[in-house]
């Protein structure tokens, strides 16, 4: 595999990072999930204004990201990646310098690192449904920016997969922000909800993708998380996010919802999220 490292294109097993960078030591880093469909980036932009937002709030500097989009389409030219789908993994870091907790040295350059993957997206699970559980929100409150330090979001993803769930929802103060990989929408009273983009979620592109189809078809939408309360009496409720797309879901801490089928709003959206990307793929 061909990988992405410090300007340079090389064999992703001859890269060595050192001990010393803070995103190994401390998590001092950002990172980036994108998606390619047939060798196009899906909505990059989006990507690239959530990198540039997080890079200024851990006041990260010394990264151009003008190449970005470039740097990625090279990715995936070098590791036969044009046909089919595939994810691009972007990280960068606050650099390598002597472990201090304070900023390195002014112009310690910041560590760079992408690579690219196949992704072979599983057909019957849009069509099916997921469980998904719930569990208390233990990160931080800086959710919005997309940082490395990822250990509450294992945690949670962790404690799903030993309950047989597809995802964990985070719930914080009785609210239910999203899920530990993904961001989640309910529908209640035909309207649909999800979290406010604040600063205890992240503002997924996927989740503004859905929002625009949603207005787009004219579907009432709210940016207001449900309470416990309210989760009680959802009609729908669906995951969205980069690499799974809208995943309906059909059971919630075991209890079975929309009666086990994914719902027609949740199908509408999925359907029209579907149409754009079959788009990407034939333009
Ligand atoms: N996860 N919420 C969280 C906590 C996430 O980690 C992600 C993305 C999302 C969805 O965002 P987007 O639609 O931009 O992919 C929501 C990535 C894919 C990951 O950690 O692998």
């Amino acid at each position: 595999m061909i990988a992405y490292y410090n300007g340079h294109f090389c064999d992703k097993a001859a890269i060595v990072i050192s001990p010393d960078d803070r995103g190994f030591l401390f998590g001092d880093g950002l990172y980036e999930v994108m998606r390619s469909y047939e060798g196009k980036l899906f909505e990059l932009e989006l990507h690239l204004a959530r990198l540039a937002y997080g890079l200024d709030q851990l006041r990260i500097t010394g990264v151009d990201l003008g190449q970005t989009g470039a740097m990625a389409q090279e990715l995936l030219l070098k590791n036969s990646l044009l046909q089919g789908d595939a994810t691009i993994y972007l990280q960068i870091t606050r650099g390598v310098a002597e472990r201090v907790h304070h900023f390195p040295a002014a112009g310690t350059p910041p560590t760079l690192y992408a690579c690219a993957r196949r992704l072979s997206p599983n057909r019957e699970l849009p069509l099916q449904g997921v469980p998904v559980v719930s569990v208390a929100d233990q990160r931080w409150s800086r959710c919005d920016i997309k940082a490395t330090g990822l250990a509450a979001n294992v945690l949670a993803s962790q404690a799903a997969k030993e309950k047989n769930a597809f995802e964990a929802l985070f719930v914080r103060g009785g609210f239910w922000l999203e899920g530990s990989r993904t961001n989640v929408f309910f529908v209640k009273n035909n309207v649909l909800r999800t979290a406010a983009a604040d600063q205890f979620i992240l503002h997924g592109v996927t989740r503004a993708v859905v929002l625009r189809l949603a207005r787009s078809l004219g579907i009432e939408n709210r940016e207001s998380a449900v309470t416990t309360e309210e989760v009680a009496q959802v009609e729908e409720a669906f995951l969205a996010g980069t690499t799974i797309e809208i995943l309906p879901i059909i059971k919630i801490d075991g209890r079975t919802i929309s009666g086990g089928q994914p719902g027609p709003i949740t199908c509408r959206l999925r359907d029209a999220l579907r149409h754009l990307t079959a788009g990407l793929r034939v333009s």
